[in-house]
């Protein structure tokens, strides 16, 4: 049987991770976090893959990650998608043809406070000077927004919570 997909997807820093394993939870949902599975495939870390591979190396591992996780599922499962993950090639769309795909919507200034102090492991983030992070975080999500964007769902303020994903999942039925 074909069970349900959801994706999370949004910035770095805006609660894939953490807010998705408690809704997977609450769901009684397998959870899939995209890098993790990637690392683990490959036996490296992102960073280490960033820096030994580039990160096209990486774009591409994350889109056959994509690939190998459209294959039918033995129970529903929530996959926590990196930050980038729906910004390259059609990536967006195949995640929408996959499953139902929630935006979890950070404002920019929690964003940028998290990032601030969560740089190490963030291979996007390592190489850019503290006093440039928050330019190069606003630029980079004004350029990621219209992909994010094309989510099902949109969860934003108040509804950035694991209720918040749960009821969003809950509400739209698939297959
Ligand atoms: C990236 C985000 C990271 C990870 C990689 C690249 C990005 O995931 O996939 O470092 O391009 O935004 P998180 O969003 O979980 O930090």
């Amino acid at each position: 049987m074909n069970h349900q997909t959801a994706f999370l997807i949004g910035f770095m820093g805006s609660g894939k991770t953490s807010l998705g394993k408690r809704a997977a939870n609450q769901l009684g949902w397998e959870f899939v976090d995209l890098d993790h599975w990637i690392e683990a495939k490959v036996g490296k870390t992102v960073p280490v893959i960033f820096e030994e591979m580039g990160e096209s190396a990486f774009r591409d591992m994350e889109r056959e990650a994509l690939e190998a996780l459209s294959e039918p599922a033995q129970t529903p499962r929530l996959i926590s998608c990196g930050g980038g993950t729906p910004c390259y090639g059609d990536n967006m769309a195949l995640i929408n043809r996959l499953g139902t795909s929630v935006y979890l919507r950070q404002r920019l200034g929690i964003l940028t406070q998290r990032l601030t102090q969560q740089r190490a492991g963030r291979p996007m983030l390592s190489a850019v000077p503290a006093d440039e992070l928050p330019t190069f975080i606003r630029e980079l999500l004004t350029k990621r927004e219209p992909y994010y964007l094309q989510a099902h769902h949109v969860l934003s303020d108040e509804e950035l919570t694991v209720a918040g994903i749960v009821g969003a999942l809950q509400g739209r039925s698939l297959s």
